[in-house]
Formats: structure tokens, sequence, C-alpha cells
């Protein structure tokens, strides 16, 4: 997909939108997105994919819907989390927060089942960088 280096900062600064992961660059058959977040994302589960996250800057939160019951993790800046395949979750960013995300190509930032998709949220498998 891309033939030259990707400077992640530089890819964060071309755009301004929340919840709008950018792609910057494919492994295989899976996206590497990045994105802006804060406030809340909605519930949603991917029933056929895990999904990787990594804090870039800023603090987030994911609430989990776990076979246990409920918990939230806290990922700071530099902390990787990766959410199983099957299970409902909502991320939540306290304060501007930027994200990098690894998943398979095509994969809908909400899912394959969510809760009502709010005006912030952008439900899309990726945009690419301009
Ligand atoms: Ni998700």
């Amino acid at each position: 997909m891309t033939e030259e280096p990707v400077s992640l900062p530089a890819a964060l600064a071309s755009f301004t939108e929340q919840w709008s992961p950018r792609i910057v660059t494919t492994v295989n058959d899976y996206d590497v997105r990045v994105t802006h977040v804060e406030g809340e994302h909605v519930w949603h589960v991917h029933d056929h994919t895990d999904e990787f996250f990594l804090v870039l800057d800023g603090e987030l939160r994911i609430f989990l819907r776990e076979p246990e019951g409920e918990r939230t993790v806290t990922l700071a800046k530099g902390a990787v989390f990766t959410v199983p395949r099957g299970v409902e979750h909502k991320p939540y960013a306290p304060v501007p927060t930027q994200i990098l995300l690894l998943e398979p190509s095509g994969t809908s930032t909400v899912g394959d089942r969510h809760d009502e998709i709010p005006d912030h949220v952008d439900a899309t498998t990726g945009h690419a960088l301009r």
C-alpha cells in the first residue's frame, strides 16, 4: 500500500475528526489505523476478530462485558491491549487521546453488532490518508 515511510505525528496532524481512523499502512491483510479519540465510543462487538489498541498519547479506558461480568481496563500512554473477538466493548477517552489500532482490513469501527451510533462516532472501515 504505502511505498514511503509514514510519520504517525504527521498522519494525526492531517485530520481532526474524533473516532475516525485513518489507515496508515497495511500488514498482510491487516490495517494499521490511527485516530483521535475523546469521550465515549459505542458498545459493540466484533464477532470474528480480535482488536488491538496502542495508546500513542493520552489515556484510553475500555469497558468490557466479559463472561465473568463487566470490567474496565485503563491504558496509559504506551500501553497495549487486545479485545478478544466476541467480547462486547466500549472505548472511552477522558482526555484528548490518540490511538493506533490493528485489525483485519474491512473491520468496522462499530463491529458486527452495536448500540445506537451517536453522531460523534464515525462508522467506517477506515479512511485513506490524504
Ligand atoms: Ni471495537
